[in-house]
């Protein structure tokens, strides 16, 4: 069954004081208001995860991320985050290819494509993020743009490794710009995405990702984005720094 996901990405934003009381609102609200099934994470920058995962423990629709990890399992690599670092401390899904580490840290498709197997291997679930920024969209390309990012870094897993995968489809001229996809763009690129996965693994796995919308994304919008078919829920950035903003998202299946 493809699971409803709102993912909260709280970037470079917080200290340690305001995230915790960040994340204690959204647990309470979550608890006191949240009945459906939905799947709620929330993407702290690395020095916090222990602690605002000790912080949801009782609270089972409540999951751990990070922003990102490094490809490699361990080593000389100063400043480098391993999968296995990140398991060792309750972390359950992390955010892989962004398009703020594409553009700012050159993650290329490859780099992406280590990442999401050295996840996998840990047993943490990558939430694979693609999108073709606006000149893309604007030349009538954003369709073949976004389908590259998906065969370059995902084709190379076996069945068993995607099913679980979890993606991400952010459009960049959307991300932190106020500039939403319509419910419409948002539903025709994520249906073009799951009949690319469809194509590269078997098309029950295709039909059981979720699919989840970024860029823009708030309490006026939500309901009629992941009202379309094939949009499984959210990947939200500026409205997850805000509990009430949040858990109206959570709350708009
Ligand atoms: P935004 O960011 O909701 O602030 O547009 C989304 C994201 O980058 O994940």
């Amino acid at each position: 069954m493809r699971k409803q996901i709102v993912a909260g990405n709280w970037k470079m934003n917080k200290t340690y004081e305001e995230a915790l009381s960040l994340v204690s609102e959204i647990d309470n609200m979550v608890k006191d208001e949240v009945n459906s099934q939905v799947t709620v994470i929330v993407a702290p920058p690395f020095p916090f995860l222990q602690s605002v995962g000790k912080l949801t423990q009782g609270n089972d629709l409540m999951h751990l991320a990070a922003q990102n990890m490094s490809e490699h399992e361990s080593g000389a690599y100063t400043g480098e985050v391993s999968a296995s670092m990140l398991k060792s401390v309750g972390v359950q899904y992390v955010i892989i290819g962004h398009s703020e580490r594409r553009m700012y840290h050159h993650e290329d498709a490859q780099t992406l494509y280590k990442k999401l197997k050295a996840a996998i291997a840990q047993g943490i679930t990558p939430i694979f993020c693609c999108g073709e920024p606006l000149e893309e969209r604007d030349a009538d390309r954003h369709f073949d743009y976004v389908g590259k990012q998906l065969h370059d870094s995902l084709s190379y897993l076996s069945n068993e490794e995607f099913d679980q995968v979890v993606v991400a489809y952010e459009p960049i001229w959307a991300i932190g710009t106020g500039r939403t996809a319509s419910s419409q763009q948002a539903q025709e690129m994520h249906a073009y995405i799951r009949e690319q996965l469809s194509r590269m693994f078997d098309a029950e796995a295709a039909f059981n990702t979720s699919i989840l919308y970024g860029g823009s994304c708030n309490p006026g919008n939500a309901r009629e984005l992941f009202s379309q078919a094939d949009v499984d829920g959210g990947l939200i950035g500026g409205a997850s720094l805000k509990s009430r903003d949040f858990t109206d998202i959570i709350k708009s299946f």
